[in-house]
Parts: C-alpha cells; structure tokens; sequence
C-alpha cells in the first residue's frame, strides 16, 4: 500500500478522500475510483507512442468499466474506445462519446447492432468472421453507406495466462484463422465489397499477460504476413492493432512490467521488422482495458459475521462478494485487502474474506493478514477497477452497489446505488387468470 494513499488520521484515501467517508457518505459495498490514476495511465501510453515518434491510437477497451461517465472521462482524454455490443454503444452515445473515435468489436455482432453502428457513424467496425463480412457487405450496400473495417485475425498465438481469458490461440471463437488461409480470404473478399474500407488488421492474444514474447511474436508474424499480402493480394494495411492484454499487478507475487514496456517494445519491433520485411511503417493501435482502470478502482465492503472453524480458519464476511465481483470465483483471481481505518497497522491475523451470496464458492479473497477488526469495519479490497462493476450481477436478488469517481479530494457519485425496486422493475406479475390456475 502506498504510503501517499493514507491520511493524517491514517484512513486510506482514494484520490485524496477519506474512505471512511466515502463508506458514511455513499454506503457500501461501493466501487470508488482514483479517476487522476486513469488519467496518468493514460498519458503514459501517449508519451511512449510519443517518444518513439510513430502514428498510433489508444482504444480504452470499455467491457473492463464502462459507465456514461467513464466513456465522457476518456473521451476528455481525447483517447478512443471500443464497444462490444449494442449496450456498451448506446452508453457511450448517452455520453456524447464522439462515434467517429468507436471500434466496434464482437464475434457475433446481430444484424441490428450493425445497423446501429453504422446510423451511429462508428469509425470502425472489427469484423470478426465471414458471416458478419457478408452482412456488413449487404447493409452498407442496401443503405448506401460505406464502412471503415480492420478484419480481426486468430494469429494462432496465445499468451501464458488463464484458459478463459486468453483468446488469439488458433482453436478459438475469435477472429479469421491465420494459418488455415481464412484470413487471406476474408481480406479478398473485404477487396471486393466496394463500400467497405479495409484499412488495418487486428488481433487480441489474451488478458493479464505479464510477458512480453507473445507480443514480439504477432508483430513478428502479422508483419510477415504484411509482406506477403502486399506481394499476393496488393494489400497494403495500414494499421496493426495489437489489442490489449497488459499485465497489472494484484498482489505481492505479480510482477508484472509497466505497461508502456509493453509498448515500447511492440513498437520498437515493429520499425525493426518492418524494416527488414520492407512493408511500409504501420500505424500501432493498442486496446488497453485492464491496465488502465484496474489499479484505479478499489471496493469498500462492510465486515459483518465472522466464523471460526477451529484451528482451520476463520472466515469474516463483508456485505458484497462475487455479484459486484466475479473474478475470484470465475477465474480463481487474487486480491489483496486493507482495513480503511488504518491500512499501516501491523497484521495479527490471517483470514478469509466471504461474500454474503449463497454459494460456497463466493470468497473474495484466502488467506489475508489484517490487524484485529470487528463488525463494522470498512474493508478496501485493492486494484477492483477492472470488470468488477462491468460483470456484476443480481444474483440473489442483491442490488448493485455505487460508483464513485474521487479526485483532488472531491468525490462525485457517477452511478447510483441499485434500489430494491429497480430489481422488480422489468418484472411483470402474474395476471389473475393465470395466478388462479391450481
Ligand atoms: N481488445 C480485445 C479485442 C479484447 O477482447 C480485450 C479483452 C481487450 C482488448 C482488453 O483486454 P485487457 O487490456 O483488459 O486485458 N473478464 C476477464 C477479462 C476478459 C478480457 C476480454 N477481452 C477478466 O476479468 O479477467
């Protein structure tokens, strides 16, 4: 824990607010955001690009946090981001989030979405497969519109990191198969759609990854790949868009590297292959999600019960768990956790933390040292920021907790705490005839 992140009364802040406060003001379980660290990653990546003098884009990729403000915070930034689907579009379209900097991506993107993202005016849809090809040749010629596309290729890579999560392998959902030829194919066909724009090539090699081989190796290949197109099929891309997938540190035993060396090194081995495979410079877009909002976020939990199973452990049990966090229970994902009334007070215990949902498998985190605590304390789970809200659920009929955006010692609510009537909402009972069949 950061020694900057604690105040004079020894409460962990987040952005410069109490998280005490936070906890009084807003209640919990509550999503807070330290929205100056987004904005710092942020302009790390910029100043590498920067450095290195090369044409690039950042897309925040939105399923890891997105929110009307969220999409207005990045578009501040002057970054673009990438939607996966008709929601996460529409509320970026709520924020006035400029359509012109919107990828949009999806291996089964409906007919419909299509149709929104083209009367949207996106800047560029990733198409992921010959059917999508098909229909996306079909509307923009039916309605008179063309399309700026990239064509999302399985490089037939895939980065060391956890099954579900790792997605450029060659056996995948994802994306034209590089190897089998497909990918050859769909850009002939793309050629031949006279309203698409095929300007660049995208692939996406997995999440959380901490090592950099994976991405030396699809710049190796997509370059090679370059070379050849250029020579068999006259295609020229101009853009590589490597995805996202950057590491970030969770606990103590990651070791993940900055996320710009990440960068650095994808653009450094791109001058140098494409130097040597003589194809023109690329243009490098990135996709982080993950590592720009991950380490920002942090969830407020108020402790409750507790259960001893002697000598075994003892279990404490805070008002959230896996709705307003999946990760642990999805993915076996590690978190650290505070006490926010002194994060600096030396640990007498280890514990594990419990959500309150019906399920056995709803621990957030094994094996965690704390100081003493008693019911009532307020837990800081840390680095929360990334699809924690963005995959929260009801489950249990629980509604979702707040977000919160901190800066500069300022806090503003930016989603409001779910209320038991927003669960019956889109309910509809019974009618009577049918609730007096036996
Ligand atoms: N671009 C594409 C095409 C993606 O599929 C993804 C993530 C990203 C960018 C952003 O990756 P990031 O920088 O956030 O690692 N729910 C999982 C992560 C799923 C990631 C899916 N795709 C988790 O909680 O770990």
């Amino acid at each position: 824990i950061k020694t900057s992140a604690v105040n004079q009364a020894h409460h962990l802040t987040v952005g410069g607010v109490d998280t005490l406060e936070l906890a009084a003001t807003y209640q919990t379980p509550l999503y807070v955001y330290d929205t100056g660290m987004i904005r710092q990653s942020i302009a790390a990546f910029k100043q590498v690009f920067e450095e290195n003098q090369i044409k690039y884009q950042i897309s925040y990729a939105s399923k890891a946090f997105a929110t009307v403000a969220m999409y207005q915070l990045i578009a501040a930034a002057g970054i673009h981001c990438d939607v996966v689907s008709g929601g996460e579009l529409y509320t970026a379209q709520q924020a006035g989030f400029p359509m012109a900097n919107v990828s949009f991506h999806g291996n089964n993107k409906s007919e419909a979405e299509l149709k929104m993202a083209l009367d949207a005016g996106v800047g560029c849809i990733m198409v992921d497969n010959f059917y999508e090809l098909a229909m996306l040749d079909r509307l923009t010629r039916e309605r008179h519109q063309s399309a700026t596309i990239m064509l999302r290729i399985a490089p037939g890579i895939s980065a060391h990191t956890h099954d579900y999560v790792s997605t450029g392998q060659e056996d995948s959902k994802f994306g034209f198969d590089l190897n089998s030829g497909q990918a050859d194919e769909a850009v002939k066909r793309a050629q031949t759609a006279p309203n698409l724009d095929l300007v660049g090539i995208h692939c996406h090699i997995g999440s959380q990854i901490f090592e950099l081989d994976g991405f030396k190796m699809i710049v190796d290949k997509l370059v090679s790949v370059f070379a050849r197109w250029q020579t068999e099929l006259d295609f020229y891309p101009r853009i590589m868009n490597v995805g996202g997938g950057f590491g970030v540190k969770y606990t103590a035993d990651d070791q993940p590297l900055a996320p710009t060396q990440f960068v650095d090194a994808i653009i450094k081995e791109t001058i140098v292959q494409t130097k040597a495979k003589k194809v023109p410079m690329l243009e490098i877009w990135i996709e982080p999600g993950r590592s720009l909002v991950a380490t920002a976020g942090t969830t407020l939990y108020t402790l409750g019960a507790s259960k001893d199973v002697p000598g075994i452990r003892k279990y404490l049990a805070v008002d959230g768990g896996m709705g307003d966090n999946i990760r642990p229970a999805l993915y076996q994902a590690k978190y650290e956790a505070v006490l926010a009334k002194n994060p600096t007070l030396p640990s007498e215990q280890v514990v594990s933390i419990a959500g309150k949902y019906c399920e056995s498998g709803d621990m957030l985190i094994w094996n965690q040292a704390l100081p003493q605590t008693e019911p009532g304390d307020v837990l800081a789970v840390l680095d929360t920021g990334a699809y924690g809200y963005s995959m929260a659920s009801n489950y249990n009929r629980n509604p979702r907790p707040a977000v919160v955006f901190c800066e500069d010692g300022a806090s503003q609510l930016v989603v409001k705490r779910e209320t038991y009537a927003d669960l019956t909402r889109l309910d509809v009972p019974l009618t009577v005839a049918s609730e007096s069949k036996a």
